[in-house]
């Protein structure tokens, strides 16, 4: 009998101190995983440790920024001294500047963008990988967006590392098919979440998600889970974006004089543009 045959499934979550990392961490506890909950704000993960052991589950909470490589390598060499084994990660942790690509600070808005939703996506697969193949089991999943399949106006840079974890995730769900690993993706459009609060966005056109359509954390939760249990490659949220991106894809003209006259002139005050 191997070491990890018996023992509780681990599952360790980036960005659990909020939103769909939180939800997700305590869908997972609830359902008998041992949580390893890794973010930066640790007083957010010592909360809901504590309220995820009180309900019985079991949480881990390790400070992480997952920017930082030594970070990633320590919280996934304490989650094997304490369970010896990680059967899922969900690569959660990320957020949105939501401008004019001129507008976004080159540092703090680009290159940070692109080293938390890409690269810390990337670091963290890397570092749990051996033990998965060691274990000869596991499941990354890999939060991705609508972003991550349709480009839109001042979604640039965050298009940039959604689209990229998309080809990041196939790429590795073929590399670790011989194992048995899986590597899945979730595509969310609009969550009700702190992600809002991040963004900096300043819309004239005050063009959002509509409340009554936006999701849940905990929907996106629900579907992490059911991909754990049923595995699959890929899950859209909600469902009948599909037929958004097949216009996309098969109309980009029409979508583009869509956007450039309901949204850009609107938002880019045109007449301002063309005295310049
Ligand atoms: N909300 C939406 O509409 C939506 C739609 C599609 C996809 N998503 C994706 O869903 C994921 C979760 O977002 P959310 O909606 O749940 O937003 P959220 O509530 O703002 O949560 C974001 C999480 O990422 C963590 N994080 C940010 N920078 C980090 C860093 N450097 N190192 C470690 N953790 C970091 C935050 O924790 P700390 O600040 O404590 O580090 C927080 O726990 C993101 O990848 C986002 O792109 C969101």
């Amino acid at each position: 009998m191997s070491e990890t045959q018996g023992a509780v499934p681990v599952a360790l979550i980036t960005g659990a101190s909020s939103g769909i990392g939180e939800a997700t961490a305590r869908l997972f506890a609830s359902h008998g995983y041992a949580t390893v909950l890794t973010a930066r704000r640790k007083d957010r993960l010592d909360v809901l440790a504590s309220e995820i052991t009180a309900n019985g589950g079991e949480a881990l909470a390790i400070p992480t920024d997952v920017t930082h490589f030594e970070d990633i390598q320590i919280c996934v060499a304490l989650t094997l001294e304490r369970y010896k084994r990680i059967d899922v990660l969900i690569n959660n942790a990320g957020f949105g500047r939501l401008k004019w690509l001129e507008q976004l600070d080159p540092k703090d808005d680009i290159d940070a963008q692109l080293q938390v939703n890409l690269r810390g996506a990337i670091y963290a697969a890397w570092a749990v990988i051996p033990t998965m193949i060691k274990n000869g089991k596991g499941h990354i999943i890999n939060i991705d967006s609508l972003a991550g399949l349709i480009g839109m106006p001042t979604y640039s840079v965050y298009a940039a590392t959604k689209f990229g974890l998309r080809g990041f995730n196939e790429a590795l769900r073929r590399e670790l098919l011989p194992w048995g690993i899986h590597v899945s993706i979730i595509y969310p459009g609009g969550v009700e979440t702190e992600f809002t609060q991040h963004t900096g966005a300043r819309r004239k056109t005050n063009f959002a998600t509509p409340k009554r359509v936006r999701l849940s954390a905990e929907d996106v939760a629900r579907t992490a889970f059911r991909m754990v249990q049923h595995p699959r490659r890929q899950a859209i949220m909600p469902g009948y974006m599909a037929a958004v991106l097949w216009v996309n894809s098969l109309l980009p003209g029409l979508v583009d004089a869509l956007v450039d006259r309901l949204f850009v002139r609107r938002e880019r005050d045109i007449k301002k543009i063309s005295t310049l």
